[in-house]
């Protein structure tokens, strides 16, 4: 089974229900793919690691690449931890934003996907992208069902990614509402 089929099977088995869709997926696995030598992914929120399987499948077979994801929750990290990772796939516990303060460098490509580094503390993720680097954010498209301060929030995300002066943004509607944001 690859990386990512075995990520999809680990997220059922544990009733993780949050992992990205596949078509985001593959819009992680392309630009990883298009990653210059030496690069450096970023993955807030880990999950049970289905965004970070589609990122290391875009990457391998090369491994001169890291790929690192953070997760809060050490029994969803643990759960994350049970796949068969490459050498170049770092997961870490603890709190998205604790790490991007605390990050010596800045990322090629970072999928900014729980509530810190995104709707809280969004201007620090910003902060860690390289020049030329990317980052994307999903669930952009407005459900009914959102409560209202998740919708406000979701919005004020799509707003400061497509007004940010150093970004250039593309909101993509497919899969649950894509941003691609590259770093002037
Ligand atoms: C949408 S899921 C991630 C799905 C994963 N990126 C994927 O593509 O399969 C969000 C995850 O972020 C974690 N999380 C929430 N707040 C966090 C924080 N402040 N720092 C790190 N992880 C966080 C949640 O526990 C959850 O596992």
């Amino acid at each position: 089974m690859t990386l990512v089929d075995d990520a999809y099977v680990r997220a059922e088995a544990h009733g993780f229900g949050l992992s990205c869709e596949v078509p985001v997926g593959r819009l992680l696995a392309a630009l990883a793919a298009a990653l210059p030598p030496g690069a450096r992914v970023l993955e807030l929120g880990t999950g049970a690691g289905v965004g970070t399987a589609w990122l290391a499948a875009g990457l391998l077979p090369r491994t001169d690449v890291t790929v690192t994801s953070v997760e809060l929750d050490p029994q969803t990290a643990a759960v994350a931890a049970t796949g068969d990772w490459p050498s170049f796939v770092e997961l870490r516990v603890g709190d998205a934003v604790e790490f991007l303060r605390a990050a010596g460098h800045g990322y090629d490509l970072i999928f900014a996907d729980c509530r810190g580094g995104k709707t809280e503390g969004l201007d620090r993720t910003i902060a860690r992208l390289n020049p030329r680097g990317t980052l994307v954010v999903d669930d952009m498209t407005e459900i009914d069902g959102w409560p209202d301060d998740f919708k406000a929030a979701q919005r004020g995300v799509r707003r400061t990614l497509v007004e940010h002066p150093d970004l250039v943004s593309a909101e993509l509607d497919f899969g649950s509402g894509v941003v691609v944001s590259v770093r002037r």
